[in-house]
């Protein structure tokens, strides 16, 4: 890739969560790598405090044309360190970050840079959409949820208009109603059931936040010029195939973001972090003295909240298996209370195990010593998870997290489930299967298989290599 000599600016706008932020910044990473783009990356007023706090974007300094900026969310001022309300973040981002977005896009335009041309918006930040039509500027947008889960939400207005949902009682949550099969979604297995679909069809109301701000969020998608998944093409042939079908810009699987490299820049950007928690580094170290695959990893991501109860059985599944463990425990993880293990538990087990508030995941995944992960499978938790050769037990709590267990656990191989009503007998049988056990060692060979495939399509010449060099072109023209 030759470098041009004059530069796009893409400024880049993550909806604002943990599992959001870490990709967008990939791609960011990404198009300044390619040299063909000046970057703004535009968190909320909220996320970037915390940026700053755990020490993201120090490794900024010193780079003009990777720069950081913010917007409010729309939300009440907070000084906590958590993750905000999800409903509320969707209400609030749709309704109130337009008009400051278009002052910010203003500004950069005036401050003697290179002027904006290009937006990169979350797939659940439409407004930078709009934001780019009315700056006659190319607007593209990256979904960081899991394929599948995409092409199931463009999938919600049919559900409605078919009928399906919103549900007619809170008594079809648990009767088998979500065990319908929906036979008719071209690109899906033909015995997908409503629960394998992202958990916001849960609902009996019509007027659910969730539900219809997704409706509304896809409906303005086919106004971008490019849609970006994190995702390979071997990975979601059909899904991606489907997709490129049903909406009018040309889709483009560009992962896995955390480990595409385009090499053509001299800047070193492996120092900027996306990470809202400070991460402990002291786990690298205590899994270097593991035997190879014997930790099981677990870790629910930055949203997934549980009871104590909850927390409890998966402690005494995890003690029971009497396998060593790295667990990362948020401070907020159980809801409304502190997440308080049983002490005989912590002495049981102190011997094998380490735990943590916030780790290094994605080393963490790729260490030699890890064996496993118990996860929420939030998409770039699976994503990672399968690029290192992990096998997984799924534990999903909302979101894309069912549609990823029932990919991860059916269509890839490379999972097994735990039930929603968690059982300490549960987890410690499964952890046992997944470390040693016939079904553990198919899905580790298929997740072994994953991780080549993975090799190919990031390499150069390989499918995410090449849409990416596609994605630069339109992006840039
Ligand atoms: C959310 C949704 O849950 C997910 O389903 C959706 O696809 C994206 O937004 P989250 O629940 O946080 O994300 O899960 P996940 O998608 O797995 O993202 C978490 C990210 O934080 C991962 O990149 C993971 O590597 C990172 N992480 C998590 C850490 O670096 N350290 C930790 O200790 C925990």
């Amino acid at each position: 890739m030759a470098r041009p000599e004059a530069k796009g600016h893409a400024v880049l706008v993550p909806f604002p969560a943990q599992g959001h932020i870490t990709p967008m910044l990939n791609l960011g990473k990404l198009l300044h790598q390619s040299g063909r783009f000046f970057i703004t990356f535009v968190n909320t007023h909220y996320n970037h405090r915390r940026f700053l706090r755990s020490g993201g974007p120090s490794a900024l300094h010193g780079l003009p044309d990777f720069r950081f900026a913010s917007i409010p969310d729309g939300l009440p001022p907070s000084d906590a360190d958590a993750t905000q309300d999800v409903p509320a973040l969707c209400a609030s981002t749709s309704t109130n970050c337009l008009e400051p977005f278009c002052d910010l896009i203003s500004e950069l335009n005036s401050d003697g840079g290179p002027p904006v041309s290009c937006i990169v918006g979350d797939g659940g930040m439409t407004f930078t959409l709009t934001a780019a039509e009315r700056f006659g500027v190319a607007g593209a947008l990256l979904w960081t949820s899991s394929a599948p889960s995409v092409l199931a939400n463009a999938h919600y207005r049919s559900l409605v208009e078919k009928g399906y949902i919103p549900l007619k009682d809170a008594s079809q949550l648990s009767n088998g109603y979500l065990d319908t099969i929906i036979d008719w979604v071209p690109g899906m297995p033909k015995d997908i059931r409503l629960r394998d679909f992202s958990s916001f069809i849960r609902t009996t109301d019509p007027n659910d936040i969730v539900l219809n701000f997704i409706i509304r969020e896809i409906d303005a998608a086919p106004k971008a010029k490019a849609l970006i998944l994190n995702t390979f093409d071997a990975l979601d042939s059909d899904i991606l195939n489907s997709l490129s079908a049903i909406f009018l810009a040309p889709v483009y699987a560009v992962g896995p973001l955390n480990l595409m490299k385009i090499t053509t820049s001299s800047r070193h950007l492996d120092g900027i972090n996306s990470s809202l928690w400070k991460e402990d580094f002291s786990c690298i170290e205590w899994l270097d003295q593991k035997e190879p695959q014997s930790v099981v990893y677990v870790n629910f991501g930055s949203i997934t909240v549980m009871t104590i109860e909850q927390l409890t059985e998966f402690a005494w599944g995890l003690a029971n298996s009497n396998k060593p463990f790295l667990w990362v425990i948020r401070p907020d993880v159980v809801v409304g209370e502190k997440a308080m293990l049983p002490p005989e538990f912590l002495i049981e087990t102190e011997e094998r195990s380490m735990i943590v508030s916030w780790c290094p995941q994605d080393q963490v995944l790729k260490h030699p010593a890890i064996g496993g992960f118990l996860t929420h499978c939030g998409w770039n938790s699976t994503l990672e998870s399968i690029v290192s050769g992990v096998p997984m037990l799924c534990w999903p709590f909302f979101a894309d997290q069912q549609t990823n267990c029932r990919y991860a656990c059916v269509e890839w191989g490379v999972g097994l489930e735990i039930n929603n009503d968690v059982k300490r007998d549960e987890v410690e049988s499964l952890i046992k299967e997944l470390m040693g056990g016939e079904k553990g060692r198919k899905m580790k060979e298929n997740a072994m298989a994953w991780k080549g495939k993975v090799a190919e399509a990031i390499a150069p010449g390989g499918t995410s290599y090449s849409n990416f060099n596609k994605l630069i072109n339109v992006l840039s023209n």
